[in-house]
């Protein structure tokens, strides 16, 4: 079998549409190493770029248009700029374009809003898009999209704007465009990321700091367990979760679930519903054990983050409740099999957990939870390793 080429996937839908290439960008996928639902309460995360990316070829146009096309839907879509106004934002997730072109056209849009430029000027292109970044598998396809259109056209219409202000126009365009209520945190990671470290964020400033992972040197590997079940945060659990935080933090009487820490639990189990509170101890403990784990990988090495990413699993799965049975069986199983700590990444209710392991035990690990699944009557996963990549760039 070939290897899929993405880069040149991409530049041939471009020419196959008439248009001559004249740049190429790229942006990656994310996995969050820990902290999760922990970037719209104001908090902590700690996610690294993928080495999967999605790859966006460009053509200029002189009729003030943008013309998108993807490898998963051949059919271009196509909209005058000047018109971007009129589609976006979307209301009650009533896409007056094909979903997948919410997102390229969205950040065109959301461009255009942070920088108040003005359309009737702007540089019309063909967009074609080709992608390795597994979609709904909770490595945020998504992301990867946003990044890569808002590096492109920021250069293509001279805008100047810098990274963290692209991570928050591809986040105005995921809210707004098209209506998933998700935080800045895939955004960061897509645009900053760098080979072999994690981007410790903090939501709040949007300060960053490159932390050095040193897996490789300490003989680990970072295993991505796709479960297959597929999730969409536009719809149901994962609103409901902001919800219930911004509920704990209104009867707390602070800005932000940000603003607690494990110290104020007792008293918000005195005053939350057994839910609320629930949700609230998930957001305040997974707080700390993001800078738990930052300052473990200082101080102590990468084996010795294990136990923060089983307690951060053990969080979501009962306290934030956005686990599903198949995440469980791959953390379990992994665990079970040798690996050092294993949790659910992404926002949940389906795509994938990680598990950090030897990398002499990756084949071991990986075929226990095949095994486990297939015992368990659960669709097949897809297991492989992934190393920390570099953010949003140009290739050509
Ligand atoms: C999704 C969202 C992120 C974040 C995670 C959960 O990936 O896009 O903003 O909230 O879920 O940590």
């Amino acid at each position: 079998m070939t290897e899929p080429d993405p880069r040149a996937e991409a530049r041939d839908l471009l020419t196959s549409l008439g248009s001559a290439v004249s740049s190429e960008w790229s942006a990656p996928g994310r996995v969050n190493l820990i902290g999760e639902h922990t970037d719209y309460n104001d908090g902590f995360v700690f996610p690294f770029a993928t080495p999967h990316r999605t790859h966006v070829a460009v053509a200029t146009r002189d009729d003030g248009r943008l013309r998108v096309i993807s490898t998963f839907d051949a059919v271009p879509v196509e909209v005058a700029i000047a018109d971007l106004d009129a589609l976006f934002p979307t209301v009650d997730g009533d896409h007056a374009v094909p979903e997948w072109s919410a997102y390229p056209l969205g950040v065109a849009w959301a461009l255009i809003q942070a920088t108040e430029a003005d359309p009737a000027k702007l540089t019309g292109a063909d967009l074609a898009f080709a992608s390795d970044v597994p979609v709904g598998a909770g490595l945020s396809s998504s992301a990867a999209i946003e990044g890569a259109t808002a590096s492109a056209l920021n250069e293509l219409w001279g805008l100047g704007l810098d990274r963290v202000a692209l991570a928050q126009v591809g986040r105005r365009a995921e809210n707004e465009a098209v209506g998933a209520p998700t935080g800045i945190m895939d955004q960061m990671a897509s645009m900053l990321g760098e080979p072999d470290a994690a981007t410790f964020l903090d939501c709040r400033s949007l300060q960053t700091e490159e932390v050095d992972l040193g897996f490789a040197a300490a003989g680990l590997s970072l295993l991505v367990m796709d479960t297959n079940v597929k999730h969409a945060h536009s719809t149901g659990g994962y609103g409901e979760r902001r919800a219930s935080c911004e509920k704990g933090a209104r009867v707390m009487g602070v800005p932000m679930l940000r603003d607690l820490a494990v110290a104020d639990l007792d008293r918000a189990a005195e005053l939350l519903d057994d839910v609320t509170f629930r949700r609230v101890r998930h957001i305040v403990t997974e707080n700390q054990r993001v800078l738990d784990t930052v300052q473990t990988l200082r101080t102590s090495g990468p084996r010795a983050i294990g136990a923060l990413l089983d307690a951060s699993h053990v969080s979501m799965r009962d306290d934030f409740e956005i686990s599903v049975p198949e995440l469980d069986l791959a953390v379990e199983t992994a665990v079970g099999a040798g690996a050092i700590g294993a949790r659910m990444t992404g926002g949940g209710f389906g795509g994938a957990a990680i598990a950090l392991v030897e990398t002499a035990s990756v084949e071991a690990v990986a075929r226990a939870v095949e095994k486990a699944f297939t015992a368990a009557g659960f669709a097949a996963p897809t297991i492989f390793p992934v190393t920390p990549s570099a953010g949003a760039r140009r290739d050509g």
